[in-house]
């Protein structure tokens, strides 16, 4: 039984240079997915998504545009960020920014206590900085440059020239933390997530860790050093606190703090690193527990490579909800892709998709047995007979497959969970085909047998959408009601699934869940 645990879930918080993409979108939708399966299985769950606005990228962004770097981050999350929540149907708990004054206020707070506690001295920097990364770069980080570049060394990521630093900062101690980081990895194996990730990781901090510096001074887009007002926080150490200062960290009330860390971290694995190495070392500092878990997913591609906003090769989401709806979205990206492996995207893929597993397979199969209730016992539910052994088979499948699908998200697999849930869609849709329903409406005798029959196949269905309603907020909102099953499905339990009981009447939908997508209309196809 789940009641009264708490699952507290995170985005990481978006650069607000550019528009997002849907490798953003991913993100957000894999989280929201885990969270609101977590909220119908009555925990107490908070999703918390946002905006990093601070550093020299956001800066440089603003300058180019000829407005102050506030004004742009105002545009952007007003105009961007905040309207892909609703692109993609994200349900979300809060959204921090960092230029918010609660978030500062804790950052301070935190930084002053490293401060006092020894973590955090002054000491000349030397070496390398990419600012599309908006982070420090070792040698063996750059790659010789081409084209314009030729001659240069640059970022391996951004292919553009790193800049060289040679100033006073501040650092942190990160190096005292190598050993108690590799003890966490050790001893909690699911601390990072998927094992490829954590491989990586791991391997990383055997070679050895550096102290970080945390500030610069050569500019002043950033949260300002307590005791140093020459200075501006590293963007980076800013940004991750953004976990703590949401719940109230270094506040008059922290309830939601005490309440709900540490979270669970979703991430893309671009980032993996300045998660389960930097943030649990500034974490073990403060003396603070370390995030629960953090879960490096792999890379939306196009044609191959990792898309990307540097590489103008970025699809915006609402160009696939504008085609296929955000429950169509939702759905492909969480089933198509093995969550923690790269996915090609593709419109093909996404049609293909669409039409089999959604119209003619979810779809069509809410729509003939709504019509079988409303055509053959004008839409009052039957009650059932003696269950044959197919009917029993249905029943339980429906309890089966809620178990497996509700032990897959446990494993942090919403593909899986979405997959299993599919075998019973593709059951039911046998179960009517070896029935054959409309063929005992013919015959009066069966009357009995057919009420069975349909009221088996509807209690499957409602079992469906319950299971597919964090993926399908929308159509199986919509199925919920013509199922007569009353209240919100966001309120139904989807660790019990199989248990929803239908109302004494149904209707009929008068329009598909999934209505027909003309290939002309397929964007950029
Ligand atoms: O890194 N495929 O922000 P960011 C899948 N502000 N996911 C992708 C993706 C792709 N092709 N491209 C981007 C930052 N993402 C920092 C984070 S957190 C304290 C600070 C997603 O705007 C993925 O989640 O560059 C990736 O980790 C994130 O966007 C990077 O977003
Ligand atoms: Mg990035």
């Amino acid at each position: 039984m789940s009641d009264g645990s708490s699952f507290s879930i995170t985005t990481p918080i978006f650069y607000v240079n550019d528009v997002p993409h849907i490798g953003h979108a991913y993100t957000e939708v894999a989280a929201d997915f885990m969270a609101r399966w977590h909220r119908q299985r009555g925990d107490d769950t908070w999703l918390l998504t946002g905006t990093d606005e601070h550093g020299q990228k956001i800066l440089r962004t603003a300058s180019a545009n000829d407005v102050s770097p506030k004004e742009w981050a105002d545009r952007l999350v007003t105009d961007a960020w905040k309207p892909l929540l609703d692109t993609v149907d994200v349900r979300n708990d809060d959204f921090i920014r960092t230029t918010d004054e609660r978030h500062e206020r804790g950052v301070t707070a935190f930084l002053q206590k490293l401060y006092d506690d020894g973590y955090i001295y002054a000491g000349e920097f030397e070496g390398f900085y990419c600012v599309g990364c908006e982070e420090y770069k070792q040698p063996s980080d750059l790659v010789p440059g081409t084209g314009a570049y030729e001659g240069q060394q640059v970022c391996a990521i951004h292919s553009i020239p790193v800049e060289v630093l040679s100033e006073r900062n501040y650092f942190f101690r990160m190096s005292d933390f190598e050993q108690r980081l590799l003890d966490l990895y050790e001893s909690n194996p699911e601390f990072i997530q998927p094992e490829s990730v954590r491989n990586e990781i791991v391997s990383f901090v055997k070679q050895g860790l550096r102290d970080l510096s945390i500030s610069r001074s050569s500019f002043d887009w950033g949260i300002t050093i307590p005791w140093d007002h020459d200075h501006v926080l590293y963007v980076w150490f800013d940004a991750l606190l953004n976990y703590v200062t949401a719940l109230g960290y270094g506040s008059d009330d922290d309830e939601a703090f005490q309440r709900l860390w540490p979270s669970v971290h979703i991430v893309g694995k671009d980032i993996a690193r300045f998660h389960a190495v930097i943030w649990p070392a500034m974490l073990m500092a403060a003396g603070l527990p370390v995030p629960k878990r953090v879960f490096g997913h792999g890379w939306l591609l196009v044609g191959g490579e990792k898309m990307s906003k540097s590489k103008l090769t970025g699809i915006a989401p609402s160009e696939i909800t504008d085609t296929f709806g955000s429950d169509a979205f939702r759905y492909y990206f969480l089933r198509a892709i093995t969550f923690g492996q790269d996915g090609n995207f593709s419109w093909e893929d996404i049609s293909a998709r669409y039409q089999a597993e959604l119209a003619n397979g979810f779809g069509n199969l809410a729509s003939r047995i709504l019509a079988m209730i409303d055509k053959y016992f004008d839409g009052a539910v039957p009650t059932r007979g003696e269950l044959s052994t197919s009917d029993q088979a249905i029943d339980d499948l429906a309890v089966d497959v809620t178990t497996r699908a509700d032990a897959a998200i446990a494993a942090f697999a919403p593909h899986d969970a979405i997959t299993t849930t599919w075998e019973l869609v593709d059951a039911l849709n046998g179960y009517i085909t070896e029935q054959q329903p409309w063929a005992l409406a013919k015959d009066d005798a069966q009357r009995e047998r057919l009420g069975t029959v349909l009221a088996t196949a509807l209690r499957g269905l409602g079992t469906v959408a319950v299971l597919a309603s964090p993926a399908m907020p929308k159509a199986t909102e919509k199925l919920w009601a013509s199922i007569g099953a009353g209240g919100s499905i966001a309120e139904q339990r989807v660790d019990r699934a199989w248990e929803w009981q239908s109302a004494t009447r149904i209707t009929s939908l008068e329009s598909g869940l999934f209505p027909r997508v003309e290939q002309a209309e397929q964007g950029a196809a």
